[in-house]
Protein backbone atom coordinates (compact mmCIF):
# COMPACT_ATOMS: atom_id res chain seq x y z
CA UNK A 1 0.00 0.00 0.00
CA UNK A 2 2.57 2.69 -1.12
CA UNK A 3 1.50 5.84 -0.86
CA UNK A 4 3.57 7.50 -3.82
CA UNK A 5 3.75 11.20 -3.63
CA UNK A 6 4.72 13.29 -6.76
CA UNK A 7 7.19 15.33 -6.97
CA UNK A 8 8.38 18.60 -8.91
CA UNK A 9 11.65 19.53 -9.66
CA UNK A 10 12.83 22.93 -11.21
CA UNK A 11 14.90 22.81 -14.10
CA UNK A 12 16.48 25.79 -13.45
CA UNK A 13 17.70 25.31 -10.12
CA UNK A 14 17.07 21.72 -8.82
CA UNK A 15 14.61 22.84 -5.55
CA UNK A 16 11.52 20.28 -5.24
CA UNK A 17 8.42 21.18 -4.32
CA UNK A 18 5.18 19.18 -3.28
CA UNK A 19 3.13 20.48 -6.13
CA UNK A 20 3.69 22.18 -9.42
CA UNK A 21 3.58 25.76 -9.96
CA UNK A 22 3.64 28.06 -12.68
CA UNK A 23 7.04 29.76 -11.13
CA UNK A 24 9.57 28.50 -9.03
CA UNK A 25 9.74 30.38 -6.02
CA UNK A 26 13.36 29.72 -5.44
CA UNK A 27 14.88 31.04 -9.06
CA UNK A 28 11.66 32.81 -10.74
CA UNK A 29 11.83 30.89 -13.55
CA UNK A 30 8.72 30.46 -15.41
CA UNK A 31 7.38 26.78 -16.58
CA UNK A 32 10.47 25.20 -15.03
CA UNK A 33 8.91 22.22 -12.73
CA UNK A 34 9.00 19.19 -14.30
CA UNK A 35 6.98 16.01 -12.38
CA UNK A 36 9.94 13.52 -11.16
CA UNK A 37 9.44 9.79 -9.82
CA UNK A 38 7.78 9.76 -6.96
CA UNK A 39 9.57 9.41 -3.50
CA UNK A 40 8.05 6.11 -2.26
CA UNK A 41 9.23 3.46 -4.93
CA UNK A 42 10.65 1.19 -2.91
CA UNK A 43 6.90 -0.70 -2.48
CA UNK A 44 7.65 -1.38 -6.29
CA UNK A 45 10.82 -3.68 -5.26
CA UNK A 46 10.68 -6.84 -4.42
CA UNK A 47 11.96 -7.14 -0.54
CA UNK A 48 13.79 -10.22 -1.81
CA UNK A 49 15.80 -8.28 -4.49
CA UNK A 50 16.82 -5.79 -1.57
CA UNK A 51 18.10 -8.44 0.36
CA UNK A 52 20.17 -9.65 -2.34
CA UNK A 53 21.25 -6.24 -2.53
CA UNK A 54 22.21 -5.40 0.88
CA UNK A 55 24.00 -8.57 0.49
CA UNK A 56 25.84 -7.70 -2.02
CA UNK A 57 27.73 -4.47 -0.47
CA UNK A 58 27.39 -5.39 3.12
CA UNK A 59 28.23 -2.62 5.86
CA UNK A 60 31.47 -3.34 7.35
CA UNK A 61 33.91 -2.16 10.12
CA UNK A 62 35.35 0.72 9.67
CA UNK A 63 38.70 -0.44 10.69
CA UNK A 64 39.16 -2.76 8.28
CA UNK A 65 38.21 -0.32 4.99
CA UNK A 66 41.36 0.79 3.52
CA UNK A 67 42.12 4.71 3.38
CA UNK A 68 40.87 5.79 -0.24
CA UNK A 69 44.15 6.18 -2.90
CA UNK A 70 46.46 4.47 -0.63
CA UNK A 71 46.42 1.64 -2.74
CA UNK A 72 45.89 1.70 -6.05
CA UNK A 73 48.46 4.73 -7.63
CA UNK A 74 52.45 4.21 -8.41
CA UNK A 75 52.48 7.42 -6.80
CA UNK A 76 52.19 7.13 -3.06
CA UNK A 77 48.04 7.82 -3.62
CA UNK A 78 47.95 11.19 -5.37
CA UNK A 79 48.89 11.73 -8.46
CA UNK A 80 50.72 14.52 -9.54
CA UNK A 81 50.79 16.89 -12.51
CA UNK A 82 54.19 18.64 -12.34
CA UNK A 83 52.18 21.91 -12.23
CA UNK A 84 53.06 22.81 -8.38
CA UNK A 85 50.37 25.19 -7.90
CA UNK A 86 47.86 23.05 -8.82
CA UNK A 87 49.14 20.02 -7.26
CA UNK A 88 49.10 22.11 -3.73
CA UNK A 89 45.58 22.73 -4.34
CA UNK A 90 44.19 19.61 -4.51
CA UNK A 91 46.06 18.84 -1.63
CA UNK A 92 49.42 17.24 -2.96
CA UNK A 93 47.99 15.88 -6.17
CA UNK A 94 45.08 14.35 -7.85
CA UNK A 95 43.39 11.65 -5.43
CA UNK A 96 42.07 7.92 -7.53
CA UNK A 97 38.89 7.22 -7.68
CA UNK A 98 38.16 11.09 -6.81
CA UNK A 99 35.80 13.49 -8.57
CA UNK A 100 36.83 17.48 -8.70
CA UNK A 101 34.70 20.17 -10.43
CA UNK A 102 36.48 23.38 -11.77
CA UNK A 103 34.66 26.05 -12.54
CA UNK A 104 35.17 29.70 -13.59
CA UNK A 105 34.19 32.43 -16.15
CA UNK A 106 34.66 31.67 -20.01
CA UNK A 107 37.60 32.58 -21.43
CA UNK A 108 39.78 32.43 -18.20
CA UNK A 109 41.59 29.41 -18.67
CA UNK A 110 40.01 26.54 -17.66
CA UNK A 111 40.70 24.13 -20.83
CA UNK A 112 44.13 25.20 -20.78
CA UNK A 113 44.72 24.47 -16.76
CA UNK A 114 43.12 21.09 -17.27
CA UNK A 115 45.27 20.40 -20.75
CA UNK A 116 48.47 21.47 -19.50
CA UNK A 117 47.89 19.22 -16.48
CA UNK A 118 46.90 16.37 -17.94
CA UNK A 119 50.43 16.73 -20.37
CA UNK A 120 52.07 16.66 -16.91
CA UNK A 121 50.07 13.86 -15.89
CA UNK A 122 50.96 11.85 -19.09
CA UNK A 123 54.57 12.82 -18.59
CA UNK A 124 54.65 11.37 -15.94
CA UNK A 125 53.45 8.56 -17.26
CA UNK A 126 50.14 8.50 -16.28
CA UNK A 127 47.23 7.61 -18.95
CA UNK A 128 44.92 10.57 -19.27
CA UNK A 129 42.05 10.68 -21.25
CA UNK A 130 41.06 13.82 -22.18
CA UNK A 131 37.07 14.29 -23.54
CA UNK A 132 37.15 17.89 -25.40
CA UNK A 133 32.95 18.22 -25.79
CA UNK A 134 33.55 21.51 -26.73
CA UNK A 135 36.43 21.24 -29.09
CA UNK A 136 37.35 19.00 -31.98
CA UNK A 137 40.60 16.49 -31.07
CA UNK A 138 42.51 19.34 -33.82
CA UNK A 139 41.44 22.02 -31.57
CA UNK A 140 43.05 20.58 -28.59
CA UNK A 141 46.24 19.62 -30.70
CA UNK A 142 46.45 23.21 -31.71
CA UNK A 143 46.37 23.99 -28.13
CA UNK A 144 48.78 21.58 -27.05
CA UNK A 145 51.50 22.68 -30.10
CA UNK A 146 50.94 25.74 -28.11
CA UNK A 147 51.90 24.93 -24.98
CA UNK A 148 54.57 22.74 -26.09
CA UNK A 149 56.27 26.20 -27.50
CA UNK A 150 57.44 28.34 -24.90
CA UNK A 151 59.08 30.44 -27.25
CA UNK A 152 57.47 30.25 -30.52
CA UNK A 153 59.47 27.25 -30.61
CA UNK A 154 58.27 23.48 -30.22
CA UNK A 155 59.59 22.10 -27.40
CA UNK A 156 58.68 18.56 -27.90
CA UNK A 157 55.76 16.40 -28.56
CA UNK A 158 52.52 15.28 -26.72
CA UNK A 159 53.28 12.29 -24.48
CA UNK A 160 52.15 9.39 -25.20
CA UNK A 161 49.76 8.75 -22.60
CA UNK A 162 47.48 11.50 -23.20
CA UNK A 163 44.37 10.40 -25.28
CA UNK A 164 41.94 12.51 -26.62
CA UNK A 165 37.82 11.95 -27.57
CA UNK A 166 35.70 14.48 -28.67
CA UNK A 167 32.99 12.29 -27.22
CA UNK A 168 29.98 14.18 -25.45
CA UNK A 169 28.01 10.75 -25.24
CA UNK A 170 27.83 9.95 -21.39
CA UNK A 171 27.54 5.94 -22.14
CA UNK A 172 29.83 6.37 -24.94
CA UNK A 173 32.36 7.95 -22.70
CA UNK A 174 32.34 5.62 -20.12
CA UNK A 175 33.10 2.49 -21.97
CA UNK A 176 36.03 4.09 -23.62
CA UNK A 177 37.25 4.80 -20.09
CA UNK A 178 36.41 1.23 -19.53
CA UNK A 179 38.77 -0.11 -22.45
CA UNK A 180 41.41 2.86 -21.87
CA UNK A 181 42.02 2.68 -18.16
CA UNK A 182 43.26 6.03 -17.22
CA UNK A 183 44.69 7.18 -14.33
CA UNK A 184 42.61 10.06 -15.21
CA UNK A 185 40.07 11.66 -16.87
CA UNK A 186 39.38 14.91 -17.87
CA UNK A 187 35.89 16.32 -19.31
CA UNK A 188 35.68 19.78 -20.60
CA UNK A 189 32.70 20.63 -20.10
CA UNK A 190 30.30 18.24 -17.81
CA UNK A 191 27.35 20.47 -19.08
CA UNK A 192 28.02 19.11 -22.77
CA UNK A 193 27.19 15.57 -21.36
CA UNK A 194 24.53 13.94 -23.06
CA UNK A 195 22.85 11.64 -20.84
CA UNK A 196 20.55 10.38 -23.16
CA UNK A 197 18.63 8.14 -20.64
CA UNK A 198 17.50 11.20 -19.32
CA UNK A 199 14.91 13.07 -21.26
CA UNK A 200 15.92 16.42 -20.01
CA UNK A 201 17.74 18.17 -22.57
CA UNK A 202 21.21 18.66 -22.94
CA UNK A 203 22.28 21.30 -20.26
CA UNK A 204 18.89 20.86 -18.15
CA UNK A 205 19.66 20.14 -14.27
CA UNK A 206 18.10 15.92 -14.56
CA UNK A 207 20.95 15.92 -17.67
CA UNK A 208 23.79 17.86 -15.86
CA UNK A 209 22.82 15.37 -12.19
CA UNK A 210 22.77 11.86 -14.88
CA UNK A 211 25.95 12.69 -16.77
CA UNK A 212 27.65 13.70 -12.92
CA UNK A 213 26.52 10.71 -11.59
CA UNK A 214 27.47 8.25 -14.21
CA UNK A 215 30.52 9.60 -14.24
CA UNK A 216 31.34 9.97 -10.30
CA UNK A 217 30.31 6.07 -10.40
CA UNK A 218 32.50 5.59 -13.16
CA UNK A 219 35.74 7.04 -11.42
CA UNK A 220 34.72 5.77 -8.00
CA UNK A 221 34.15 1.90 -9.81
CA UNK A 222 37.69 1.98 -12.30
CA UNK A 223 39.62 4.03 -9.56
CA UNK A 224 40.51 6.91 -11.86
CA UNK A 225 40.64 10.77 -10.90
CA UNK A 226 37.40 12.45 -12.34
CA UNK A 227 38.23 16.28 -13.43
CA UNK A 228 34.90 18.11 -14.00
CA UNK A 229 34.82 21.66 -16.27
CA UNK A 230 32.15 23.67 -15.13
CA UNK A 231 30.40 26.77 -16.26
CA UNK A 232 30.16 29.88 -14.14
CA UNK A 233 26.67 31.58 -14.77
CA UNK A 234 26.70 35.68 -14.67
CA UNK A 235 25.82 36.16 -11.07
CA UNK A 236 29.35 33.78 -10.02
CA UNK A 237 27.82 30.34 -8.91
CA UNK A 238 28.56 27.37 -10.94
CA UNK A 239 25.69 26.91 -13.64
CA UNK A 240 23.52 23.86 -13.03
CA UNK A 241 22.46 23.78 -9.70
CA UNK A 242 24.24 23.09 -6.47
CA UNK A 243 23.68 19.59 -6.39
CA UNK A 244 27.35 18.90 -8.57
CA UNK A 245 28.65 20.61 -6.23
CA UNK A 246 27.19 17.97 -3.60
CA UNK A 247 28.44 15.10 -5.58
CA UNK A 248 32.46 15.85 -6.13
CA UNK A 249 34.86 15.74 -3.35
CA UNK A 250 36.66 18.83 -4.51
CA UNK A 251 35.34 21.92 -5.93
CA UNK A 252 37.94 24.40 -7.49
CA UNK A 253 37.45 28.13 -9.12
CA UNK A 254 39.33 29.75 -11.40
CA UNK A 255 39.36 33.43 -11.22
CA UNK A 256 41.00 36.04 -12.75
CA UNK A 257 40.30 39.04 -14.66
CA UNK A 258 40.63 38.72 -17.97
CA UNK A 259 42.15 42.00 -18.57
CA UNK A 260 45.08 41.27 -16.19
CA UNK A 261 46.73 38.19 -16.72
CA UNK A 262 47.13 37.09 -12.95
CA UNK A 263 44.77 34.15 -12.36
CA UNK A 264 44.09 32.57 -8.34
CA UNK A 265 42.88 28.46 -8.76
CA UNK A 266 41.28 28.01 -4.98
CA UNK A 267 39.30 25.47 -3.47
CA UNK A 268 35.74 26.04 -2.14
CA UNK A 269 35.24 22.50 -0.84
CA UNK A 270 37.83 19.95 -0.57
CA UNK A 271 37.65 16.52 0.91
CA UNK A 272 41.19 15.85 0.44
CA UNK A 273 42.53 18.75 1.30
CA UNK A 274 42.71 22.18 2.73
CA UNK A 275 40.53 24.79 1.14
CA UNK A 276 42.32 27.96 2.23
CA UNK A 277 45.65 27.20 -0.36
CA UNK A 278 45.64 29.01 -3.65
CA UNK A 279 47.19 28.74 -6.46
CA UNK A 280 48.99 31.77 -8.45
CA UNK A 281 49.24 31.41 -12.43
CA UNK A 282 49.96 34.08 -14.82
CA UNK A 283 48.52 33.49 -18.16
CA UNK A 284 51.08 33.78 -21.26
CA UNK A 285 51.61 33.24 -24.88
CA UNK A 286 52.54 29.77 -24.23
CA UNK A 287 49.44 28.32 -21.78
CA UNK A 288 49.85 29.21 -17.80
CA UNK A 289 53.00 29.95 -15.83
CA UNK A 290 53.02 29.26 -11.83
CA UNK A 291 53.54 32.81 -10.41
CA UNK A 292 57.17 32.58 -8.55
CA UNK A 293 56.53 32.51 -4.38
CA UNK A 294 56.63 35.17 -2.81
CA UNK A 295 55.40 37.13 -6.45
CA UNK A 296 53.78 40.34 -6.11
CA UNK A 297 54.71 44.37 -5.99
CA UNK A 298 58.41 44.95 -5.01
CA UNK A 299 59.19 47.93 -3.36
CA UNK A 300 61.55 49.52 -6.22
CA UNK A 301 58.82 48.64 -8.37
CA UNK A 302 56.57 51.38 -6.61
CA UNK A 303 56.24 55.14 -6.78
CA UNK A 304 55.13 57.27 -4.24
CA UNK A 305 51.86 58.46 -5.68
CA UNK A 306 49.12 60.14 -4.44
CA UNK A 307 46.28 57.95 -3.84
CA UNK A 308 48.67 54.54 -3.74
CA UNK A 309 49.95 52.44 -1.05
CA UNK A 310 51.43 49.05 -0.72
CA UNK A 311 49.22 46.40 1.06
CA UNK A 312 50.31 42.94 2.09
CA UNK A 313 47.59 40.61 1.08
CA UNK A 314 47.27 36.63 2.42
CA UNK A 315 46.13 34.66 -0.36
CA UNK A 316 45.57 31.57 0.75
CA UNK A 317 48.83 30.47 3.03
CA UNK A 318 50.89 32.55 0.87
CA UNK A 319 51.37 36.47 1.31
CA UNK A 320 51.35 38.94 -1.31
CA UNK A 321 52.10 42.39 -2.09
CA UNK A 322 49.72 44.24 -3.69
CA UNK A 323 48.91 48.12 -4.87
CA UNK A 324 46.19 49.33 -3.64
CA UNK A 325 44.43 52.71 -5.50
CA UNK A 326 41.99 55.04 -4.96
CA UNK A 327 40.71 58.18 -7.02
CA UNK A 328 38.66 60.81 -6.11
CA UNK A 329 36.61 63.41 -8.11
CA UNK A 330 33.71 65.65 -7.37
CA UNK A 331 30.31 64.36 -7.72
CA UNK A 332 27.27 65.23 -6.69
CA UNK A 333 26.22 65.27 -3.37
CA UNK A 334 23.49 62.90 -3.28
CA UNK A 335 24.34 60.04 -6.00
CA UNK A 336 28.08 60.23 -5.34
CA UNK A 337 29.64 57.19 -7.55
CA UNK A 338 31.45 54.50 -5.31
CA UNK A 339 33.20 51.49 -7.40
CA UNK A 340 35.53 48.99 -6.77
CA UNK A 341 37.69 46.52 -8.48
CA UNK A 342 39.36 43.79 -6.52
CA UNK A 343 38.13 45.43 -3.23
CA UNK A 344 35.46 44.93 -1.55
CA UNK A 345 32.58 47.95 -1.75
CA UNK A 346 30.85 47.39 1.44
CA UNK A 347 34.19 47.89 3.42
CA UNK A 348 34.60 50.94 0.50
CA UNK A 349 31.84 52.30 2.02
CA UNK A 350 32.80 52.13 5.71
CA UNK A 351 35.93 53.38 5.26
CA UNK A 352 34.77 56.32 3.69
CA UNK A 353 32.13 57.10 6.35
CA UNK A 354 35.35 56.40 9.17
CA UNK A 355 36.48 59.03 7.21
CA UNK A 356 34.33 61.55 7.38
CA UNK A 357 33.41 60.95 10.92
CA UNK A 358 37.17 60.82 12.12
CA UNK A 359 39.34 61.63 9.68
CA UNK A 360 37.31 65.41 8.92
CA UNK A 361 37.51 64.39 5.17
CA UNK A 362 34.60 65.94 3.54
CA UNK A 363 33.54 62.80 1.24
CA UNK A 364 29.90 63.11 0.79
CA UNK A 365 29.94 64.89 -2.86
CA UNK A 366 32.66 62.82 -3.91
CA UNK A 367 33.29 60.16 -6.18
CA UNK A 368 35.31 57.37 -5.06
CA UNK A 369 36.97 54.58 -7.36
CA UNK A 370 39.16 51.90 -5.80
CA UNK A 371 40.66 49.35 -7.16
CA UNK A 372 43.71 46.55 -6.02
CA UNK A 373 45.80 46.80 -9.44
CA UNK A 374 47.11 43.65 -10.86
CA UNK A 375 43.55 41.70 -10.85
CA UNK A 376 44.82 39.92 -7.22
CA UNK A 377 41.45 40.44 -4.99
CA UNK A 378 42.17 42.70 -1.83
CA UNK A 379 38.90 41.83 0.42
CA UNK A 380 40.24 41.24 3.37
CA UNK A 381 39.68 43.98 6.61
CA UNK A 382 43.51 43.92 6.81
CA UNK A 383 43.82 45.85 3.49
CA UNK A 384 41.37 48.79 5.58
CA UNK A 385 44.26 50.91 6.50
CA UNK A 386 46.30 50.62 3.24
CA UNK A 387 42.92 51.56 1.30
CA UNK A 388 41.67 54.58 3.69
CA UNK A 389 45.05 56.03 3.22
CA UNK A 390 44.55 55.78 -0.39
CA UNK A 391 41.57 57.76 -0.10
CA UNK A 392 42.70 60.23 2.31
CA UNK A 393 46.32 60.49 -0.19
CA UNK A 394 43.89 60.94 -3.46
CA UNK A 395 41.62 63.59 -1.98
CA UNK A 396 43.81 65.48 0.15
CA UNK A 397 47.00 64.91 -2.91
CA UNK A 398 49.68 63.75 -0.49
CA UNK A 399 51.25 60.85 -0.90
CA UNK A 400 52.91 58.39 1.94
CA UNK A 401 56.87 58.21 2.02
CA UNK A 402 58.47 55.64 -0.37
CA UNK A 403 58.96 52.42 0.47
CA UNK A 404 56.50 52.33 2.76
CA UNK A 405 53.23 49.63 3.09
CA UNK A 406 50.31 49.55 5.18
CA UNK A 407 48.46 46.80 7.40
CA UNK A 408 45.93 46.65 9.44
CA UNK A 409 41.98 47.03 9.89
CA UNK A 410 39.79 50.26 10.93
CA UNK A 411 37.23 49.78 13.56
CA UNK A 412 33.87 51.93 13.17
CA UNK A 413 35.59 54.23 15.78
CA UNK A 414 38.35 55.17 13.81
CA UNK A 415 40.72 52.99 15.48
CA UNK A 416 43.59 51.02 13.58
CA UNK A 417 43.72 46.82 14.79
CA UNK A 418 45.47 44.53 14.38
CA UNK A 419 44.60 41.48 11.75
CA UNK A 420 45.12 37.77 11.46
CA UNK A 421 49.31 37.26 10.61
CA UNK A 422 50.23 40.49 11.01
CA UNK A 423 54.10 39.65 11.70
CA UNK A 424 53.90 37.49 8.16
CA UNK A 425 52.55 40.32 6.32
CA UNK A 426 55.38 42.36 7.95
CA UNK A 427 58.00 40.12 6.93
CA UNK A 428 56.66 39.63 3.37
CA UNK A 429 56.79 43.45 2.95
CA UNK A 430 60.70 43.77 4.55
CA UNK A 431 61.55 40.87 1.65
CA UNK A 432 60.23 42.90 -1.04
CA UNK A 433 62.19 45.83 -0.30
CA UNK A 434 59.92 47.98 1.66
CA UNK A 435 61.57 50.05 4.90
CA UNK A 436 58.41 50.79 6.62
CA UNK A 437 55.42 49.39 7.23
CA UNK A 438 52.56 51.79 8.92
CA UNK A 439 49.98 49.50 11.26
CA UNK A 440 48.42 49.30 14.81
CA UNK A 441 50.45 49.15 17.69
CA UNK A 442 51.42 45.73 18.28
CA UNK A 443 51.51 44.57 22.08
CA UNK A 444 53.16 41.24 22.24
CA UNK A 445 56.88 41.78 20.72
CA UNK A 446 58.18 44.70 18.68
CA UNK A 447 58.63 43.93 15.05
CA UNK A 448 61.73 45.20 14.77
CA UNK A 449 62.90 48.51 13.02
CA UNK A 450 60.72 50.28 10.19
CA UNK A 451 57.62 49.64 11.91
CA UNK A 452 55.63 52.60 12.41
CA UNK A 453 52.68 52.00 15.05
CA UNK A 454 49.34 53.98 14.90
CA UNK A 455 46.45 53.87 16.92
CA UNK A 456 43.45 55.85 14.67
CA UNK A 457 43.23 56.49 11.48
CA UNK A 458 43.72 60.18 11.84
CA UNK A 459 47.38 59.34 13.13
CA UNK A 460 48.00 57.47 10.22
CA UNK A 461 46.70 60.02 7.60
CA UNK A 462 49.87 62.62 9.84
CA UNK A 463 52.15 60.52 7.48
CA UNK A 464 50.67 61.92 4.42
CA UNK A 465 52.89 64.48 3.00
P1 LIG B 1 40.54 28.73 -22.23
O1 LIG B 1 41.37 27.74 -21.51
O2 LIG B 1 39.97 28.33 -23.52
O3 LIG B 1 39.38 29.27 -21.29
P2 LIG B 1 38.08 28.52 -20.73
O4 LIG B 1 38.22 27.09 -21.01
O5 LIG B 1 38.08 28.85 -19.27
O6 LIG B 1 36.92 29.14 -21.41
O7 LIG B 1 41.47 30.01 -22.36
C1 LIG B 1 41.03 31.07 -23.06
C2 LIG B 1 41.94 32.25 -23.10
O8 LIG B 1 43.27 32.02 -22.77
C3 LIG B 1 41.90 32.75 -24.50
O9 LIG B 1 41.39 34.06 -24.47
C4 LIG B 1 43.29 32.71 -24.98
C5 LIG B 1 44.10 32.61 -23.74
N1 LIG B 1 45.31 31.81 -23.92
C6 LIG B 1 46.53 32.41 -23.78
O10 LIG B 1 46.65 33.59 -23.52
N2 LIG B 1 47.66 31.63 -23.91
C7 LIG B 1 47.60 30.31 -24.19
O11 LIG B 1 48.64 29.66 -24.32
C8 LIG B 1 46.32 29.70 -24.35
C9 LIG B 1 46.21 28.26 -24.68
C10 LIG B 1 45.20 30.48 -24.20
MG1 LIG C 1 37.10 25.92 -22.36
Amino acid sequence: MAKTAAVFACSACGSRFPKWLGRCPDCGGWNTLEAVGGSSSAGARGASRLSAEAMAHPAVPLADVAVAGESESPAGGRVRCGLKEFDRVLGGGLTPGSAILLGGDPGVGKSTLLLQAALGWAEAGHRVLYAACEESAGQVRQRADRLLSPEGERVGEPPEGLLVCPETRLSVLVEQARQARPSVVVVDSIQMIDASDSAASAGAVAQLRTAALGLIRAAKEMGFGLLLIGHVTKAGGLAGPKLIEHMVDAVLRFDGDRYHAHRVLRAVKNRFGATHEIGLFEMTGAGLREAADGAGLVADEHEPRAGSVAAPVMQGTRCMMVEVQALTASGFLGSAKRKVSGLDSSRLAMLIAVLERHGGLRLADQDVFASSVGGIRAVEPACDLALGLAIAGAFLGRTLPGKTAAVGEIGLGGEVRPGPQTERRVAEAKRLGFERVIGPPVKRRGSGGGWTAVSTISQAMEMLS
